[in-house]
C-alpha cells in the first residue's frame, strides 16, 4: 500500500452552509475518489468557478474534475430524480459523469411518499409549536424507514418484479398517518416512477464497498465529502433540531463501510462566524442590524431552499465541540472577507448561565440552551481581506482575530478563505494541507 497517500475528510463544524463544496472542489484535483458517505439533497454545496456558481446536493463536488472517480456511499438516501435533473445540468456545462461514477446497492431511496410525510408533519409541527424547519426533501423519513427496516435500497431497483412488494409496509404506514389526501401518489405510481427514473443509472449502481476497499488496498487517495455538520448530527447535534444522519466522523465509515484505518486526516470547515438554517439553539445569532448585514454580505440564503439563514458571530464552544468529536487536525476558517469593513468583530468565547457562571460546556437537551447567554470577546475590525493569497499579509486585526478563534477551538487553521472562487484564499505553510498539496 503507497505512503504517500493521504486520504482525508472535509467535516462541517456548524450547523452547515460552512463552504465544504468549496474547500472539496478546490483539494479534489489532488485525490482520485471523491467520496458522499450521508445525506442527501438537504445539502447544497457551492462551488464557483470563475464566477460560475455550480450547486451540487448529491454529487459528489468533485464532480468538476475529469480525474476524480465519484462515489455516493451506503450511508447516502438518495432522490434519483434530482440525481438526473443534477446530472443534466452539469452535462449542460461541460461535465459528464459517465464512466466515473458508482452508487452504492446499499444506498437507500427517497421516495415520493417520504418527502409527503415530511411536509406532513412539519406543517402538524407547526401548529404544535415543534417545528424543526427542515428542508423538506423527505430526508427524515427515508431515514426512518431505513432503521424501521422498511427501506428500499438501490440494489432493490434491480428486482423489479417484487418492488411493489417491499415499498408497500413503508407506503401502508404514511398512508394510515396521511389519510387519502391530496399529494400521496398511490403505490402503483411510486413503483412506476420509481423504476422510469431509476433505468438510467443502473449501469452506475454497484458494491461500492468493494470498490472503496480496493481503491484503498491500492493505493488510491481519498477524499470524503461530508454533508450537513457536527451540530446537525442525530447524535452530536443539538438534538431535536438536526438532521437524520451521522454527519460527524462515525458516520464516515458506517456510510462506507471503510475502516477507521483508511483515513489520515480531517479537515474541519467553519465559518468566521456562524449560521444556521430552520429552528433550534443558536447562542450567538444575532437579530440585529449586524446579523443582517452578515446575512447581506455573506449571500446567507440557502443553496436548496433559498431559506434566510440565522446569523451571529463565531461560536467557539460549538466549533471547539465538533472538533473533539471528529478529531480535526486542522481549521478551514472560510468567509473571513465577510467580515471586513465591520467596526468590531465578536468571538464567542464561552455561555453565561441562568446561574451567572460562564461555561463552555454544550448542553444534551434543548431546555437548556434556552437559559444560555453568549459571551463575546470583540475585536477591532479591518478594512479588507478579500481575495488576500498570504495570511501574513492580512490586516493586523484580522490576524489577532483569527489567532484568538484558533486558541479558542483549540486546533490550528490549515486554511483560510477570502471569496467564494477557488483562487481566493490559502493554506498556511507547515500544516497538514501544505505536506498533502505539495
Ligand atoms: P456547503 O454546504 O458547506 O458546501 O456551503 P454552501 O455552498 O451551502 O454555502 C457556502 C457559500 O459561501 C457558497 O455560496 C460559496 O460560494 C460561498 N463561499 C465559500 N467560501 C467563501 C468565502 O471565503 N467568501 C465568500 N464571500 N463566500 C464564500
Ligand atoms: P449542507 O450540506 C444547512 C438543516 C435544515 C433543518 C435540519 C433538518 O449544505 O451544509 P432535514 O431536511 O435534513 O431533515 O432538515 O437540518 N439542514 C441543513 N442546514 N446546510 C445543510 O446542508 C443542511 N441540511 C439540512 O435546515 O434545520
Ligand atoms: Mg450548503
Amino acid at each position: 500500500m503507497s505512503q504517500a497517500r493521504t486520504n482525508l475528510a472535509i467535516l462541517g463544524l456548524q450547523w452547515g452552509d460552512e463552504g465544504k463544496g468549496k474547500v472539496v472542489d478546490l483539494l479534489s484535483p489532488r485525490f482520485r475518489q471523491v467520496v458522499r458517505f450521508q445525506g442527501g439533497n438537504n445539502a447544497g454545496h457551492t462551488v464557483v468557478v470563475d464566477g460560475q456558481s455550480i450547486a451540487l446536493h448529491q454529487v459528489p463536488s468533485g464532480a468538476l474534475h475529469p480525474g476524480c472517480f465519484l462515489v455516493v456511499g451506503n450511508g447516502v438516501v438518495l432522490n434519483l430524480e434530482v440525481f438526473q435533473q443534477e446530472l443534466d445540468r452539469l452535462k449542460a456545462r461541460g461535465f459528464d459523469l459517465a464512466g466515473r461514477l458508482l452508487l452504492s446497492d446499499k444506498a437507500h431511496l427517497i421516495l415520493p411518499h417520504h418527502i409527503a410525510l415530511d411536509l406532513w408533519r412539519e406543517a402538524r409541527a407547526d401548529k404544535l409549536g415543534s417545528k424543526i424547519g427542515t428542508t423538506g426533501r423527505g430526508i427524515g423519513p427515508a431515514y426512518e424507514m431505513k432503521a424501521s427496516r422498511m427501506g428500499i435500497r438501490l440494489g432493490d431497483l434491480r428486482h423489479p418484479e417484487v418492488l411493489a412488494d417491499r415499498i408497500r409496509p413503508g407506503f401502508e404506514e404514511v398512508r394510515l398517518r396521511l389519510g387519502d389526501r391530496e399529494g400521496l401518489p398511490t403505490l402503483q405510481a411510486i413503483v412506476d416512477g420509481a423504476l422510469k427514473t431509476a433505468e438510467p443509472f443502473l449501469p452506475f449502481i454497484g458494491d461500492a464497498q468493494g470498490h472503496l476497499l480496493a481503491a484503498w488496498e491500492r493505493g488510491d487517495s481519498i477524499l470524503f465529502e461530508g454533508a450537513q455538520a457536527t451540530l446537525l448530527d442525530i447524535d452530536h447535534g443539538t438534538y431535536p433540531y438536526v438532521t437524520s444522519s451521522s454527519c460527524s466522523l462515525g458516520g464516515l465509515f458506517t456510510g462506507t463501510g471503510l475502516p477507521p484505518k483508511a483515513l489520515d486526516k480531517v479537515l474541519g470547515i467553519a465559518k468566521a462566524y456562524t449560521t444556521r438554517v430552520g429552528a433550534g439553539p443558536f447562542p450567538a445569532e444575532l437579530l440585529d442590524a449586524t446579523g443582517d448585514r452578515l446575512r447581506e454580505a455573506g449571500r446567507e440564503f440557502g443553496t436548496t431552499t433559498g431559506r434566510p439563514r440565522r446569523c451571529g458571530w463565531f461560536d467557539a464552544p460549538i466549533t471547539a465541540h465538533a472538533c473533539r468529536t471528529n478529531g480535526v487536525d486542522g481549521l478551514a476558517i472560510m468567509k473571513l472577507d465577510v467580515l471586513d469593513g465591520l467596526d468590531e468583530v465578536g468571538l464567542v468565547v464561552g455561555y453565561r448561565t441562568g446561574e451567572g457562571g460562564v461555561t463552555t460546556r454544550l448542553p444534551s437537551c434543548a431546555a437548556e440552551w434556552a437559559d444560555l447567554k453568549p459571551e463575546v470577546k470583540r475585536f477591532k475590525g479591518w478594512a479588507s481581506t478579500r481575495g488576500f493569497t498570504d495570511h501574513r499579509q492580512l490586516p493586523p486585526q484580522a490576524q489577532a482575530y483569527l489567532e484568538a478563534l484558533s486558541e479558542a477551538v483549540e486546533v490550528p487553521i490549515a486554511y483560510l478563505s477570502t471569496g467564494p472562487d477557488r483562487t481566493e484564499g490559502c493554506v498556511y505553510p507547515g500544516t497538514f494541507l501544505e505536506t498533502l498539496l505539495g
